[in-house]
C-alpha cells in the first residue's frame, strides 16, 4: 500500500510512517515542517502529493488548547481549510481511502451518571466553582455528585474550545467527502497520546510533556486542579498501529466510521505525574489547584469498537510506557 502521511514529520505521523514501513508499505511524508512547500492548504502541492497513492493518513494539524482566542483563525485555517483542500484533491485524483487523526476532544465533558437522573451531560464548569476548588461537575438536573463513565462513539459531540471545534469539523468534512465520492473514511479519536518524540517546550504540548520537561529541569511537575482528573493515556506506537489497522480495513464505503483510540485503562493526571516523577527519581509532583478554562474534568474512552472491528490491541502498558517516556528525550 502506498500511503500519503500528512503531518508525517510530526509526533504521531512519524510513528505512523515507521509502522507502515516496518510492515512493508510505502509511506510518503507530506509535512510543512519537512518541506515548506508541503502545506495541506496548497491545492497544487496536494494534487502532486495525492497522485498515485492508495490512501491518505491525515495527521497534519495545529494541535493543543492554544494560548488564547487569537489563535482561532490559524486553527481553522490549518485544520479545516487544510482538510477541505486535501479532500478536494483526493476527490479529484480518485483516492478513496482516508484515515483521519480524530480526537476525544469532540466529546467535551463526556459521559456521567447521576444516581437519580441516570446519564447526564454537564455543561462547562463555572469559573466560581473552579476558583473555589469545586472541580467535579455536578448533575445539571439535581446538583448531585456524578460518576464518570466510558464514552462511546455514539456520545453526542460537544466541542468546548476552538481546537475541539476544528477537530469535529474535520470529521464532518470527511463524512461529506465519503458520501460524495463513495470513499471510506475512518476517524481515530485519539485520547492522550504520549511517547517518544512528543512535542515539548511549546504551549501546544500535552500534559505528559510538560511534566517531563519540568522533571528534566529538576522542578516538580505542577498538577492542575486536584490531580484527580481522569484521562486515558495511550502510547504513540499503539496509535500508529491503530492507523495501520484502519488503513488496511477500509470499512463502510460512503461513510465515516469513528473509533475511540485509547488504552482502555483510565488514570488520573496525578497518577501520571507520580509515575513520571518516580521513574525520573523525583522531585515529587505538586498539586496546585490552578485550572485552565476549556479543560474538561474527566474524559475516558470505551475503545472496544476498535478492538472488536479492527482487531487492534494496545501493547504498551501504562507503567512501562511512562518509564520509557520519563527516561527518553
Ligand atoms: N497528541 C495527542 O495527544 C493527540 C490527541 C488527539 C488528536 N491528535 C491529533 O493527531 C494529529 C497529530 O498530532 P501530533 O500530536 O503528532 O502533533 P505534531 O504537531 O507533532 O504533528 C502535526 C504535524 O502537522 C504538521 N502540519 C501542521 N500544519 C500543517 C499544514 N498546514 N500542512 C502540512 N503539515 C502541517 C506539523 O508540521 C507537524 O509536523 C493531529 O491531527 C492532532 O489533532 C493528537
Ligand atoms: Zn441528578
Amino acid at each position: 500500500m502506498r500511503v500519503l502521511v500528512t503531518g508525517g514529520a510530526g509526533f504521531i505521523g512519524s510513528h505512523v510512517v515507521e509502522a507502515l514501513t516496518a510492515r512493508g508499505h510505502e509511506a510518503i511524508v507530506f509535512d510543512v515542517r519537512a518541506d515548506p512547500a508541503a502545506d495541506v492548504r496548497d491545492p497544487a502541492a496536494v494534487a502532486r502529493a495525492v497522485a498515485g497513492v492508495d490512501a491518505v493518513c491525515h495527521q497534519a494539524a495545529m494541535v493543543g488548547l492554544g494560548v488564547g482566542f487569537a489563535d482561532a483563525a490559524e486553527y481553522v485555517s490549518r485544520n479545516d481549510l487544510g482538510t477541505a483542500v486535501l479532500l478536494a484533491g483526493m476527490a479529484e485524483a480518485g483516492v478513496r481511502h482516508l484515515v483521519l487523526a480524530g480526537s476525544m476532544v469532540v466529546y467535551g465533558e463526556g459521559r456521567y451518571a447521576c444516581p437519580r437522573d441516570g446519564v447526564v451531560r454537564p455543561g462547562p464548569r463555572a469559573v466560581a466553582d473552579l476558583e473555589a476548588g469545586r472541580f467535579e461537575p455536578r448533575c445539571p438536573v439535581c446538583g448531585a455528585a456524578l460518576s464518570p463513565g466510558l464514552v462511546g462513539e455514539d456520545a453526542p459531540a460537544d466541542p468546548r474550545n476552538v481546537y475541539a471545534t476544528t477537530k469535529l469539523a474535520q470529521e464532518h468534512l470527511a463524512a461529506a467527502w465519503a458520501r460524495s465520492t463513495g470513499g471510506s473514511a475512518v476517524s481515530l479519536r485519539y485520547h492522550n497520546v504520549y511517547g517518544p518524540r512528543m512535542p515539548r517546550d511549546t504551549p501546544y504540548a500535552g500534559v505528559a510533556s510538560f511534566f517531563r520537561s519540568a522533571l528534566a529541569r529538576g522542578e516538580a511537575p505542577r498538577v492542575f486542579e486536584d490531580g484527580r482528573q481522569r484521562r486515558d493515556f495511550v502510547h504513540v506506537r499503539d496509535v500508529a498501529a491503530a492507523n495501520v489497522a484502519a488503513l488496511l480495513a477500509r470499512p463502510a464505503p460512503g461513510a465515516l466510521t469513528a473509533y475511540n483510540t485509547g488504552s482502555g485503562e483510565p488514570h488520573t493526571v496525578g497518577e501520571m505525574a507520580r509515575a513520571l516523577a518516580d521513574a525520573h527519581g523525583g522531585p515529587a509532583p505538586v498539586v496546585t489547584a490552578e485550572y485552565r478554562l476549556g479543560d474538561v474534568r474527566h474524559i475516558t474512552a470505551d475503545s472496544s469498537r476498535l478492538r472488536a472491528e479492527l482487531g487492534w490491541k494496545p501493547q504498551v502498558g501504562f507503567a512501562e510506557g511512562m518509564r520509557e517516556f520519563a527516561g527518553g528525550h
